[in-house]
């Protein structure tokens, strides 16, 4: 009741209707929502008779859209007979916003703004060309005005991993343009491939660019193939694919990764490493040892590249990377602990302060601006950088509270390399969960910051890397249609968003996606499945929320019919419950398994806090369901840097035979199972954590204690070890569940 009353408000805001139209306002279905939409009588008949007027470049690309979705382009016209259909281009070349008006008339269709500006209006009229093949290809009279709300919307794509050809990544800029993101951030460099062309050092496409096999399967399986893999793009087409993206209005950002995420490039040179460490570009994903040496040699190096990058894209960004960067080869190298001293560092934190400061002034001195991971922040940030926030959100408000523009792409919203629904019906993932719901209710401005310091977070960014995204129907399916959520994130009014009028609005843009030919994820039709509490402890329930049009049924993975869904399922039991949802789009299977003790369901108090998209409600630790490998966010909680601490309320006193603990492992993505458990304040009775060959452990206390409410420590090991990816760093600890055995002590 609630959503469609919201709904009801959000379409009134947007657009005024008039009162005698003949059918739907489809308009009003645009992603992202304009800031305001005008309806009025009558309809444009769109078809192959209408012809364009205006601008030669823009109507180009508003044909190569058109021969996209419905497989013809229009013919230009410089004068227009009476009664001809026409679409009136007008780009005002003073104009440097990139606001449109789009004006529907009965006989004619007028985009006016600057180049960007018409550019986003052509891509607001590519939508309401597919809706109106719902409604007899009739267009609605309409008048619209729009503008963005940040300036900064980006989209990244990770071609190391894996390589994507030109043509593609042309693809996935019309993508871009067609939901009005204006930069594509193309991460060029890394330690699986080196994929730019560099004239003065060949090798590092020679070398570099190829690599012997790839990892197949999840990290942990450490599983290789040894199929040759590699590829690069030359010169000539970097110029192209930066040309085709600048006549659609979208910036591209280079990066070209340094100190560390530099196998590739070491691979191809091992003179710029600390000890002229021969490798080989690298066939797994994480970590690696061997980064760029802070030796004159390797800065000479780095500035020859970049200046054959700084050539080749006019972007006023380049990205440097810096994120992720190992310091033990600097601990041990001569030469840096000598630029340590004669620069009076205090460490090797500030030593990559240092590297990163004099990358900053050479691309400062050529009149480009750097950008570079939240991790620049360390040691002290360099004076005009730009701060990509990926950890979380505190690296964007340190840079914002410190005068410094951000970029913000926080893991749990942004990277849509994570899982996107339920993971049984998902290819693999790298792990985390960010549902489009997630992304939709991202809200790129930090509450903490005042008014000053909002101004410099500039926008966001959605990053897609691609380490187990093998081919290009992958990254569709990965990016859309969550990028719509994120471009609504970026283009329109926060205040007036709403997840269920959105979800309306996808609906309509799947006409759209489905005329591109785009192979998007469809697992924002599942329904919702959540665990909620029961009013028994031992006991939990399973409410399933189904999408319209669906119908749902379950059962126990033991029984042999289902039964249709009425109300939420009491589980009381270990097992597993099936769900089948059926609905005329498909049918899916959704599964559920239940691990229960006697604390099931009971309430449970942290003591000490988890953080950030791991801050998951606590009843996760006692909901009866261990969270799998790879791991999706909403089944773990995460403490980073510190043990986690938590109370169970077992309802009264309790006689504790075990007590089990599931953890997760990852050292990958920072994630390490706690050193020991133990119960109440008896540390001496600590279990040491023995890990398994699986991501997903279970520790059991076995110390026989009464209480009413039982406190469980994990202690955390602290910071990434030596020679793990982030070494030094404080590493998470994730917990997803807590399993109490025994009795009521009454019942003896
Ligand atoms: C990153 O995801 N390593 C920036
Ligand atoms: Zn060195």
């Amino acid at each position: 009741m609630k959503n469609i009353r919201l709904r009801l408000q959000v379409l009134s805001v947007l657009f005024c209707l008039a009162s005698s139209l003949t059918f739907a306002q489809k308009e009003s279905d645009l992603v992202p929502f304009p800031t305001a939409a005008e309806g009025n009588r009558g309809h444009f008949l769109f078809g192959q008779d209408v012809v364009i007027v205006g601008n030669n470049a823009s109507a180009e690309i508003f044909n190569s859209w058109l021969l996209m979705t419905n497989g013809y382009a229009l013919p230009k016209a410089e004068s227009v007979a009476k009664k001809q259909k026409a679409i009136y281009l007008t780009v005002e070349n003073n104009d440097t916003t990139e606001s449109y008006r789009l004006t529907v008339k009965k006989n004619a269709i007028y985009i006016q703004g600057g180049r960007a500006g018409v550019m986003h209006g052509m891509a607001s009229l590519i939508q309401l060309i597919s809706f109106s093949k719902e409604h007899k290809n009739r267009i609605a009279c309409v008048t619209i005005s729009d503008a963005p709300a940040f300036s900064y919307r980006g989209v990244h794509l990770d071609v190391c991993r894996h390589f994507f050809p030109v043509d593609f990544v042309k693809r996935y800029i019309d993508l871009l343009a067609l939901y009005k993101m204006n930069t594509f951030h193309w991460h060029l460099t890394d330690d699986q491939g080196w994929r730019i062309e560099i004239k003065k050092y060949p090798l590092l496409t020679e070398v570099g660019a190829w690599r012997k096999g790839s990892m197949i399967g999840p990290y942990r399986n450490q599983q290789f193939d040894s199929i040759p893999y590699g590829g690069f793009y030359t010169q000539e087409q970097i110029r192209e694919v930066v040309a085709y993206a600048k006549a659609r209005a979208i910036n591209v950002v280079p990066e070209i990764e340094m100190p560390g995420h530099s196998t590739a490039a070491i691979a191809s040179y091992p003179w710029l490493t600390c000890k002229d460490t021969v490798v080989d570009v690298a066939r797994g994903w994480g970590g690696f040892p061997d980064v760029f040496c802070t030796k004159d040699s390797t800065f000479n190096f780095l500035q020859d590249v970049l200046t054959e990058v700084i050539d080749l894209f006019p972007s006023k960004y380049i990205h440097i990377g810096g994120d992720e960067c190992p310091k033990e080869r600097w601990k041990e190298c001569p030469v840096c602990q000598n630029t340590i001293t004669t620069n009076n560092l205090k460490d090797e934190a500030e030593l990559q302060s240092y590297f990163i400061h004099r990358i900053e002034a050479f691309l400062n001195s050529k009149g480009k601006n750097l950008i570079g991971w939240d991790e620049i922040l360390e040691g002290g940030l360099a004076p005009n950088a730009t701060v990509m926030s990926w950890r979380g959100i505190d690296g964007g408000i340190a840079a914002a509270t410190s005068g410094h523009d951000a970029i913000m792409t926080p893991g749990s919203y942004c990277y849509f390399d994570h899982y996107q629904g339920e993971k049984n019906l998902e290819p693999l993932a790298f792990g985390g969960y960010t549902p489009i719901e997630k992304v939709y209710s991202y809200q790129p401005v930090p509450d903490t910051l005042n008014s000053d310091q909002r101004k410099h977070i500039l926008g966001a960014q959605a990053n897609l890397w691609t380490e187990y995204i093998t081919d290009q129907k992958q990254i569709e399916y990965m990016l859309m249609p969550r990028l719509l959520a994120l471009s609504e994130v970026l283009w329109s009014d926060s205040t007036r968003r709403d997840y269920k009028n959105f979800e309306d609005r996808l609906h309509s843009n799947e006409r759209l996606l489905k005329d591109l030919k785009v192979n998007y994820a469809k697992s924002f039709m599942r329904p919702l499945i959540e665990v909620v509490k029961s009013d028994e402890m031992g006991e939990v329930q399973l409410k399933i929320t189904p999408k319209e049009h669906q119908h749902v049924a379950w059962k126990w993975g033991d029984a042999s019919d289902f039964k249709k869904y009425k109300n939420p399922i009491e589980i009381e039991r270990s097992g597993l419950i099936q769900v089948r949802s059926i609905s005329d789009r498909d049918t899916v299977m959704l599964f559920r398994k239940f691990d229960m003790a006697p604390s099931s369901g009971c309430n449970v108090k942290l003591l000490t806090n988890t953080k950030g998209a791991y801050a998951n409600p606590t009843s996760t630790l006692t909901d009866g369901i261990v969270g799998g490998y790879p791991w999706s966010g909403k089944q773990w909680l995460g403490w980073i840097g510190k043990d986690a601490v938590v109370e169970l309320d077992l309802g009264g006193d309790f006689s504790v035979d075990s007590v089990q603990v599931w953890h997760l492992d990852e050292p990958s993505s920072w994630i390490h199972a706690p050193a020991s458990v133990y119960l109440q304040d008896d540390s001496l009775h600590s279990v040491p954590v023995v890990l398994g060959k699986s991501a997903v452990n279970c520790t059991t206390v076995s110390t026989p204690i009464t209480a009413s409410t039982l406190k469980v420590t994990m202690k955390s090991i602290g910071k990434n070890p030596v020679g793990t990816n982030g070494a030094g760093e404080n590493g998470w600890l994730f917990v997803s569940e807590i399993l109490v055995y025994g009795h009521k002590a009454n019942k003896e």
